[in-house]
Order: structure tokens, then C-alpha cells, then sequence
């Protein structure tokens, strides 16, 4: 989450025609606020960087050191990373600026209404999931080997090599607590050996996620897992290709070694690819920016989890369906073909990979086999960082096939939620289906690390356990012996052998313990996991604050703040949370906008 970087580059450029409205684009592109300051200068500024991309994004970086939103060597990593694409883009760019800005503000700025950006699947000629005899959805006990399956899901772990033991949690830049960043003077902003846990822009040590791995490998039992990318840190500072692979080569190699005896399907994160964020569609000009070599990579570490068949079209947009169980069909999705800072969309968005009409082809086949299917995916259609024609098509879709779908799970968000569609036309007040937002493993704008374990019924969820590391207890034994060893330690460490270190390390941080956060089922006393009664949760909300407070505790991933005393939600916090989870976010900006 926090979309702020590539888009604010090609906003600076408006500080060379308008300095003063500079603070105003920023903060529309990373808080949401202002975006008449967007919409009124954005024509301008695609036309600025249509006559002289290289000019133009070079004074945007002079600018941006000027402004000092950011620090200088923030503005010099952003340029390295973001201005090559940037220019392939515009050079190709060819709707109009007006509809290119609506498309850009996902609809703040006025709803585009072009073929590139508008558009619809066709789905007049299939059939409705409604108009089949109910007894084609029953499932049978002796239909499946094993009725019961527990789903691991493990998202967002953000590991940071750079991450160091004593850097400072609070600093302005995009990401902290990393050797880039000074010492920490005061405790309280102190990065803690197992993470930092008060809601900061923190990620995770590779220990972490190590950890965690073996905690799931000694105490639980899985069936398989689903593992939903963003596998590198938002890292700025000597980000490169080579190292965003590195980081997935590494997740995957430990997640291999401790959960080897599962399969584990995966979907890519905005953050997987270098430039983050930045996917090209099959078809555009790409050049050096194609995807299509991670992709070959991706395959090559994680053929042996998916079907030899999948290949040709996850070589092609990064997507692919699998059978986990002979009544079980996993659809993984590529969603950063919905993300709205992939501006390579901006040159065509029309069911890009034509991901969306192979979904329907294969929730038909599914439905033909009597399948029951769950969707996995990375950023959840419904949030705010999901384009709206796209998300509009697929809640279409997943409304037309609501027996066959029994589960959808997606991530990115950094926090425990749920969202609800309410897409049946006659009954706004009757949720369609529910979607469930998996809480990250790192602690970035988040909390604790969690991870989650799905348990299903002949394909349908029946309680959700979510596992957490408390960082407080974990940290605890480091921070009691810190202040005798902390600065030996750095300076020991410094010569050490990678073995030697991991044995000194092993010491001085202690193993620390994974814990059931909650379970869902008990937590909340839900009797079924389906779209009606979560709504009906949600609506008790108004007259149970325990609920409320119990729910947004784990919403914020059980976060604590230094002085231990987390806000609770109050009334403006209820009704933000409630719109969250209840009205398609992005829909309803563009509706509002109109
Ligand atoms: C980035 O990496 C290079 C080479 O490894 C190094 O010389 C440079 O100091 C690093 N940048 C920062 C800001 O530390
Ligand atoms: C605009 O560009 C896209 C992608 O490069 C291309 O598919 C499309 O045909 C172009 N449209 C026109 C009208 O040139
Ligand atoms: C984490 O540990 C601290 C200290 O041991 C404790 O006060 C806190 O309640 C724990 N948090 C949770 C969510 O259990
Ligand atoms: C609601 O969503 C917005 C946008 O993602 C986020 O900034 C905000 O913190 C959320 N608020 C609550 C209470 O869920
Ligand atoms: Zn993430
Ligand atoms: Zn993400």
C-alpha cells in the first residue's frame, strides 16, 4: 500500500510550470486530499512531458530537491527507477490528455468514456450460477477424499535486507529502519531485532519471515497455501532488478525448505517487479521495462506448485488456474492489470492479458465439472487502489458465477478486513459475496507479522485463524541486555562470518513464539462464513462496541503504539470502516465525482 512514489515523479514536473501547487499534487497522490489540484494541472503536465520527456522529468528532479518533501537522494532514486518507463509511456500515449487524466485519477477527475479505458466483458451469453437447480451446487461428502483442508495464507512479507537492529523507525523517507537510515537516539524509535511494531514504515528482517515459516512447520497442520506477493521491501534507495529477484528467489527457497511437503500457490504483488508497481500489458512497447523476464522467472522457481499446462499463459500475464483437491480450483489472478498506479495502463486498459474473459471460460469449465472455486489475488478489487472499470467486470462476473466462487482472497491492504459487493440489482441491501483481505507479515503501516490459516468444509470456509507475532514479547529479552551490548554488537558484527553471526544473533534476540491472534469463529460468533453474515457483523457494529472495538483491534493487525495505548474506533472511525468494508471504494469515488 501507500502508492504515493512513481505517480509523485511525474507530478513534479508541474513544479516547473506552477511551484506553488507542488504540495498540493503530492498530497492528492499520497493522502487522496486535493485532487482539484490534480485534476486542474494534469492535462498540462502530460503535455509538458509529451514535448520534451527527458527535459522535463530532469527539471521535475531539480524540483523535487528544491521542495524537500522528500530527501534529495529519495528524489535521485526515484528519477533512476521511474523516469525510463515514464518516458516509453508518454512517447506511446495516444487517447486524449482529458480522458488519459480521468483514467490516471480513476475516475476523480470525471468518469473516461472511451473504448481504452471503458469497456465491458461479455458475459450477456452465459449462464447465471441463479438459473442452474440448486443440486448442482451441493456438494457431497463422498464426493471429496478429504472434506476437510486447511489453507495456509501468507502475504505481504516485505523482507528488508537493509533492515538494521537500531535504526530509526521514524524518519522521512519512504522506508525506515534501515541501514540508510541514522541511529536511533530515543527507544522508542528503536529498530527492534524481530521488527518494529507501532505502526511505522517499518518492514520485516529476513528472520522474521524465517521464523514464522518454522512456527508453521512445527505446530500447524496445512493442507496447502496460497501466497499472494509482495515479496520485496517498498525499497528506494539501491533498489534494482537484480535485487528484487534476489528477494523472491530467497522467499521462495525458505518457504520451500520449511513448508516443502505442501504446495503453495502463488499470486505477484505490486511489489514484485522492478520499477515497483509498473506492469506493462502484453501488446504495448515495453522495451527493457517487459515483465515478461520475471515472469520466466517466476515460473522457473515455482513450476513444481503449479500445473505443467499453466505455462504458456502464466508466461503471458503472470495469471493461471489449478486444481488443489479433485472438487478444489484455485484462480490466481494477475491484479496489478487493475492497479491504479501501473500507469502502463494508461495506453490501453481493456481487460488487459484478457485476464478477466479467461476467468470466465474457466469458471465455466469449473462449473461444468462441478468445481467449487476460490480466487487468490494481490490487491483487492473493491479498495481504492483498483481501477473501477476493471473491479466493476469482475464483481460482474463473480455475481453471475456466486455458487461456483466460494472463496476470494486477496491482500495488499496491510490490514484484517473483509469486503462486501453488493451487485445485485435487485437488492442493494443484500451482499452478493464477501472478499477477504489477509493481514501482511511485515509491520509496515501495519502491526505484529501475521499469518492466517483458512479452514475449509468440502470447499467453503468454516473458521479463520489468524496467527501473530507479539513484537513486545518478542523483543523483550534484546531490549533487557541492549544497552551493554548494542554497540559492541554492531561493531562485532561488522567482521563476522555469515554463520558466526546467525549463532551470535541467535543468542542475543532469543527464538521467539508465534501465537493464535483469534479465531473467527469464536471471536465473532459467526455461524457461517458467507456475504450475509458478515453483513449482518458489520451492521451489529452500531450497537455492540465491544464488537466494533474487538473487530479494529485485529483490523490494525493488534498494533500498539509506544506508549501502549492504541485509539480505540470511534464514531468517524466507524463509519470510515464500515464505508470501507461496504461500498466499492473506487466505484463510489467516480460516481461522486461525476
Ligand atoms: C548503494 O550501493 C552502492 C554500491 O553498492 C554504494 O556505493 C552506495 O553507497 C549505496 N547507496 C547508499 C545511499 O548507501
Ligand atoms: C494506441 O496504442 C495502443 C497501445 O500501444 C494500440 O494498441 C492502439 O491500437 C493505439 N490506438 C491508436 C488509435 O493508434
Ligand atoms: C503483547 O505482549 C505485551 C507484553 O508482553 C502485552 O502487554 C500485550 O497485551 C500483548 N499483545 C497481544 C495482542 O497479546
Ligand atoms: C479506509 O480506507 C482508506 C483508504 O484505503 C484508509 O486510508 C483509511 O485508513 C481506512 N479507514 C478505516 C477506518 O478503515
Ligand atoms: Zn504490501
Ligand atoms: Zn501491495
Amino acid at each position: 500500500m501507500r502508492a504515493a512514489a512513481p505517480a509523485v515523479i511525474l507530478f513534479l514536473v508541474l513544479v516547473t510550470a506552477q511551484a506553488a501547487n507542488y504540495r498540493r499534487f503530492v498530497d492528492y497522490m499520497i493522502r487522496g486530499t486535493d485532487v482539484e489540484g490534480f485534476c486542474e494541472q494534469c492535462e498540462s503536465v502530460l503535455q509538458l512531458l509529451k514535448n520534451d520527456p527527458q527535459g522535463t522529468l530532469d527539471s521535475a528532479l531539480n524540483a523535487c530537491k528544491q521542495t524537500q518533501y522528500f530527501t534529495p537522494r529519495i528524489c535521485d532514486e526515484e528519477h533512476r527507477m521511474y523516469a525510463g518507463s515514464v518516458v516509453q509511456i508518454i512517447e506511446q500515449l495516444n487517447t486524449s490528455f482529458d480522458q488519459a487524466c480521468k483514467f490516471l485519477s480513476n475516475g476523480a477527475c470525471g468518469a473516461p468514456d472511451i473504448d481504452a479505458y471503458k469497456w465491458t466483458v461479455h458475459l450477456d451469453s452465459i449462464q447465471d450460477d441463479a438459473t442452474f437447480h440448486p443440486q448442482h451446487f451441493r456438494h457431497l461428502e463422498q464426493e471429496w477424499k478429504n472434506t476437510h483442508l486447511s489453507m495456509l495464507h501468507i502475504t505481504d512479507t516485505h523482507f528488508d535486507e537493509d533492515y538494521e537492529v537500531g535504526a530509526a523507525a521514524d524518519c522521512n523517507e519512504p522506508i525506515c529502519c534501515t541501514k540508510y537510515q541514522p541511529q536511533a537516539t530515543d527507544p522508542e524509535n528503536f529498530a527492534a531485532p524481530w521488527g518494529y511494531p507501532f505502526g511505522k514504515a517499518c518492514n520485516v528482517p529476513f528472520r522474521t519471515v524465517e521464523n514464522m515459516l518454522q512456527d508453521i512447520d512445527r505446530s500447524r497442520h496445512v493442507s496447502f497455501g496460497i501466497w499472494t506477493g509482495d515479496i520485496s521491501p517498498h525499497a528506494y534507495i539501491n533498489m534494482t532488478d537484480e535485487r528484487a529477484r534476489r528477494d523472491i528467489q530467497e522467499t521462495t527457497a525458505v518457504i520451500k525448505r520449511y513448508l516443502g511437503q505442501a504446495k503453495i500457490y502463488p499470486a505477484i504483488g505490486n511489489h514484485d517487479a522492478f520499477p515497483g508497481r509498473l506492469f506493462p500489458q502484453p501488446g504495448v512497447n515495453a522495451a527493457e521495462y517487459s515483465v515478461k523476464p520475471l515472469y520466466e522467472e517466476m515460473w522457473n522457481l515455482w513450476y513444481e506448485w503449479l500445473p505443467a499446462d499453466q505455462e504458456r499463459i502464466f508466461k503471458y500475464g503472470g495469471y493461471y488456474t489449478a486444481k488443489v483437491h479433485d472438487r478444489l480450483r484455485i484462480i490466481a489472478l494477475n491484479t496489478n492489470f487493475c492497479y491504479t498506479y501501473n500507469w502502463w495502463l494508461v495506453l490501453g486498459a481493456n481487460d488487459p492479458a484478457r485476464q478477466l474473459q479467461w476467468m470466465i471460460t474457466t469458471l465455466e469449465e469449473a462449473r461444468r465439472y462441478r468445481e467449487r472455486v476460490f480466487i487468490i489475488g494481490h490487491i483487492p478489487p473493491g479498495s481504492s487502489a483498483c481501477n473501477s472499470y476493471w473491479e466493476e467486470a469482475y464483481f460482474k462476473i463473480v455475481t453471475k458465477f456466486q455458487h461456483t466462487i466460494t472463496g476470494q482472497f486477496f491482500a495488499h491492504m496491510h490490514t484484517d478486513e473483509v469486503i462486501l459487493d453488493y451487485s445485485d440489482p435487485m437488492d442493494k441491501e443484500k451482499p452478493t459475496s464477501v472478499l477477504y483481505v489477509t493481514p501482511a507479515v511485515t509491520t509496515s503501516w501495519s502491526g505484529m507479522p501475521e499469518y492466517r490459516i483458512y479452514q475449509t468444509e468440502l470447499g467453503e470456509v468454516v473458521d479463520i485463524e489468524t496467527y501473530f507475532l507479539n513484537l513486545t514479547t518478542a523483543n523483550a529479552g534484546y531490549f533487557k541486555i541492549r544497552e551493554s551490548v548494542h554497540e559492541k554488537v554492531r561493531e562485532d558484527f561488522k567482521d563476522m562470518s555469515p554463520f558466526r553471526r546467525r549463532a551470535m544473533e541467535k543468542v542475543l534476540y532469543g527464538v521467539p513464539h508465534w501465537e493464535l491472534g483469534y479465531s473467527a469463529r469464536k471471536s465473532y460468533g459467526l455461524k457461517k462464513f458467507d456475504a450475509a453474515h458478515w453483513h449482518q457483523l458489520i451492521k451489529a457494529f452500531d450497537t455492540d462496541d465491544n464488537l466494533l472495538q474487538t473487530f479494529y483491534k485485529h483490523y490494525r493487525q493488534f498494533r500498539e503504539n509506544v506508549v501502549r495505548l492504541e485509539k480505540p474506533c470511534d464514531e468517524a472511525c466507524k463509519k470510515k470502516l464500515i464505508a470501507n468494508m461496504t461500498s466499492k471504494r473506487s466505484t463510489r469515488a467516480r460516481e461522486l465525482q461525476r
